[in-house]
């Protein structure tokens, strides 16, 4: 009990040792490497930090700017938590003086805007948190000086655009949380130079449609999370190009329209080795009206089906076609025939002929485009099926 008691005493003097240079509010601990200033009230950043600080703990407080060259007498640091703040701005250069900052930690604040000044000095930066914020678009300047960057969280911001080469710097980077977005659309170019991802999270936007080359640069790639969008459909070369080892793609939650051509690029996609449709069983169908709820697993042996009658229908219908045609027009040759051996001999020879060419003429039906992807030609008697939609 004493012992505890000696302790604590010890503690309390070393602790009013060091609060000299230490801002009232915070705790300075472990030799002055960390300051905590969590939940003390700070409108503005404080002034007296330990310069040897290491870690600077500002959460929960109510900071609003961070100016221009502030951290110029903490030069040391490696972890800056400001998350729950009221920030709104981030001067240029902020940070600019905190060449060994690791991790910042921005999420929860109210940015709207980083500029190019933003990223300037953060050359050791690994980890940077800014979920929870206002950022419209992102800029192709805004990220520029994070070289070393491994992991970005953009999570619940309010994100419609990413310019090209909003990433371009970002080569060693592992993991890109974009989700809870307004993205609408993917384009090819936007994650082109970030070989090392290895997790792209892109769940809760609304992303319709993807261009064909958009994650083909993405060769580390193991999770791709595009759950929770507005697609209705995909193509097949989109993941085709993933040129990965293995990677487990989440598709669920978005509007399938549960057709034909859907059915063939799962059917496709799910051959493929390498990828992995781990919520395959959880799609649901939102289109055509009559498939909607309905799980695409309980689906996908019909939807083709419906095509293929369609086929077959369209098919037998010609044939019948063709055959009425044929009749007929064996018919009047008959009838012809007939009413010429009671005439002249000569001019038969040269009505049959004209005849035989009419009756020809009526077969050549030529071209037949149905159900999307089946192109019948008709030539003379014969008729050719092209599929249109086989690459
Ligand atoms: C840090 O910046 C402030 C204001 O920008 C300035 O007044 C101060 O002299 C600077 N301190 C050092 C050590 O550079
Ligand atoms: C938050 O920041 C805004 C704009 O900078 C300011 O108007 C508001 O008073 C701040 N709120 C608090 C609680 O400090
Ligand atoms: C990203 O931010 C969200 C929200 O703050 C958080 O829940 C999540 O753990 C973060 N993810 C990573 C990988 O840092
Ligand atoms: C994102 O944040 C907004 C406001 O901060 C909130 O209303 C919304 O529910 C959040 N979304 C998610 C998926 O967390
Ligand atoms: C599928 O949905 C069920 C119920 O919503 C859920 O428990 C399960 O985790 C989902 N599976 C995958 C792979 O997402």
């Amino acid at each position: 009990m004493k012992l505890v008691l000696l302790l604590l005493l010890v503690t309390e003097a070393s602790c009013r040792s060091h609060s000299s240079g230490c801002e009232k509010g915070c705790d300075c601990r472990g030799d002055l490497k960390f300051t905590i200033c969590s939940r003390a009230s700070f409108t503005r950043l404080p002034s007296r930090v330990p310069p040897i600080t290491e870690l600077l703990d500002l959460s929960d407080n109510w900071i609003s700017i961070i100016p221009e060259r502030t951290f110029n007498t903490t030069r040391k640091l490696r972890v800056l938590l400001l998350q729950n703040n009221n920030i709104s701005v981030v001067e240029d250069g902020a940070f600019c003086q905190l060449e060994f900052l690791q991790k910042l930690d921005l999420s929860w604040n109210q940015i709207t805007t980083l500029s190019e000044g933003f990223s300037i000095g953060l050359a050791s930066l690994r980890e940077l948190q800014l979920s929870h914020n206002r950022l419209t678009t992102l800029d192709s300047r805004t990220f520029r000086h994070l070289d070393s960057i491994q992991r970005l969280n953009l999570t619940n911001n309010s994100i419609q655009t990413i310019q090209m080469r909003s990433f371009s710097s970002m080569s060693l980077l592992r993991q890109l949380h974009l989700q809870d977005n307004q993205l609408t659309s993917l384009r090819s170019g936007t994650f082109s130079m970030l070989h090392s991802l290895k997790v792209l999270n892109l769940a809760g936007n609304q992303i319709s449609e993807a261009e064909t080359g958009v994650f083909k640069p993405l060769a580390s790639l193991t999770l791709l999370n595009i759950a929770n969008n507005q697609l209705t459909t995909i193509c097949f070369k989109t993941f085709l190009s993933i040129h990965t080892y293995s990677t487990h793609l989440l598709l669920e939650g978005n509007p399938w329209n549960c057709d034909c051509d859907l059915q063939r690029v799962f059917r496709k996609l799910r051959s493929i080795q390498r990828l992995f449709l781990d919520d395959y069983y959880n799609l649901t169908c939102s289109s055509p009206p009559d498939l909607q709820g309905y799980l695409l697993i309980n689906v996908d042996d019909e939807l083709c089906i419906a095509e293929t009658v369609t086929v077959l229908i369209i098919t037998i219908t010609v044939i019948i076609t063709l055959l009425a045609a044929m009749l007929m027009g064996e018919r009047k040759r008959r009838r012809r025939k007939r009413r010429d051996s009671t005439g002249r001999s000569r001019e038969t020879s040269q009505t049959s002929q004209t005849t035989e060419a009419t009756s020809v003429s009526d077969l050549n039906i030529s071209l037949f485009l149905f159900s999307r992807c089946s192109l019948v030609v008709f030539s003379g008697n014969r008729f050719l099926c092209i599929d249109i939609c086989k690459p």
